[in-house]
């Protein structure tokens, strides 16, 4: 979130002003006062585009502070209910640049990519005018010393009386992707301020997570999201689930085979109102009744699930095996088990597994052989769901 990222830029003289996180829109009001003038009111959720969802808010004093406080929290933005806002001083914004380093797969080394035209239209920008943003690749042997840092700047085209500052700013900020072990670092705006100094007024950072054990300090990020309460029920279960926000809900075994089916699904949806896989979820090998009721469970609590598809290929877990833990968990779900389910078995004895599920005749479910037929009757069993 915003708060943390700007922690992590003051470490290394990004330049930032910190503010105070809140809960509760009365807090605002002590926070308000505290900064003692305009400020600036915004919600803290992992998504961009606040602004434009009006999650971001000036207020006069502390008095709208506490109003815009109550607006903002609460607010859903692209999908991210807003627990906490930020009450940071109201910035004096002269010019709104860009400026981010990431990850450059289709290159394989490191991008600097910068603008004068920052902003919430940066995207538009990129697609109306991309002239005027510039794109600097980064030797990863080298990184950014002053001389790339001056090129950067350069090719950006910050105004002259401020390239001085901007080369400190790309340098510091290229010190904390290295050092945060990010794969992003995006600051958007980085604004010119009237007194003709540079401040980061917004900014993002994703780690890379497999470099977590050399980070003790990341937990504490980790605690203060508010994780989604699927995702954490699916953890203390040890399945791998994350939620996308379509209508299919998705059970499959193998991290392979279910990545296929969000695939498979996600083209079979366009036929039916532009349906789309609701969740990834893997319930590896063993698929047991006990496993097979924990997903499903996760999966149907998801209120946006329309229909589900179970895509089951039996191998060391054979498919009778799958289907009898199918049977069970419908019936250890009993009235919670209350949306249409297509199930595609194939594999290791799959004649039996297939007479099992027949011969339970349960009315919710619907056998289809293959992987693409079945990713049809579910989109379409859920777009009329
Ligand atoms: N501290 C601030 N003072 C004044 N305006 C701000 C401040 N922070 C953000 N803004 C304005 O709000 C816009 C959106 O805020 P930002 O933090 O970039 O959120 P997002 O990128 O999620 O929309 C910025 O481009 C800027 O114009
Ligand atoms: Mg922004």
């Amino acid at each position: 979130m915003e708060y943390q990222a700007k922690e992590l830029f003051a470490k290394r003289d990004v330049p930032v002003t910190l503010g105070v996180v809140l809960r509760h829109a009365e807090d605002a009001r002590t926070a308000a006062e505290a900064l003692g003038r305009r400020v600036v009111v915004k919600a803290q959720v992992r998504t961009g585009g606040r602004g434009k969802a009006g999650g971001v808010k000036l207020a006069a004093d502390p008095d709208e502070a506490v109003e815009m406080a109550g607006q903002i929290l609460g607010m859903d933005i692209n999908g991210h209910t807003v627990h906490q806002v930020l009450v940071a001083p109201a910035a004096d914004i002269a010019e709104e640049y860009y400026l981010s380093f990431l990850v450059d797969r289709a290159d394989r080394t490191f991008l600097c990519i910068a603008s004068v035209e920052g902003g919430v239209e940066i995207e538009e920008v990129a697609r109306a005018n991309p002239g005027a943003i510039a794109k600097v690749a980064i030797d990863p042997r080298s990184g950014v010393d002053e001389a790339k840092a001056a090129e950067i700047v350069a090719a950006a085209g910050f105004p002259a009386t401020i390239a001085a500052e901007a080369v400190d700013v790309v340098l510091n900020l290229w010190r904390v992707f290295v050092a945060e072990d990010a794969s992003l670092v995006e600051v958007n705006p980085l604004v010119r301020l009237g007194d003709g100094h540079l401040e980061a007024l917004d900014g993002k950072i994703t780690v890379d997570a497999n470099a977590d054990f050399r980070h003790p300090d990341r937990a504490r990020f980790q605690d203060a999201v508010a994780a989604d309460p699927l995702e954490e029920a699916a953890k203390t279960k040890h399945l791998s689930y994350v939620k996308l926000g379509g209508e299919v809900g998705i059970i499959g075994n193998g991290a392979g085979l279910v990545m296929s089916t969000l695939d498979v699904v996600a083209y079979a949806g366009e036929k039916y109102d532009g349906v789309k896989p609701a969740n990834f979820l893997d319930i590896g090998g063993g698929a047991s009744a006990e496993v097979m009721a924990n997903g499903l469970q996760i999966v149907l609590g998801d209120p946006l699930v329309k229909a589900v598809f179970v895509n089951v290929f039996g191998g060391i877990t054979a498919c009778d095996a799958v289907a009898n833990g199918i049977v069970d968990a419908l019936q250890m779900l009993g009235e919670g088990a209350n949306r249409p389910l297509v199930v595609r078995l194939d594999g290791n004895n799959v004649t039996e597994g297939r007479r099992i599920l027949e011969a339970a005749g349960h009315p919710l479910v619907t056998m289809v052989d293959t992987m693409d037929d079945a990713a049809d009757r579910a989109a379409e069993l859920a777009a009329k769901g």
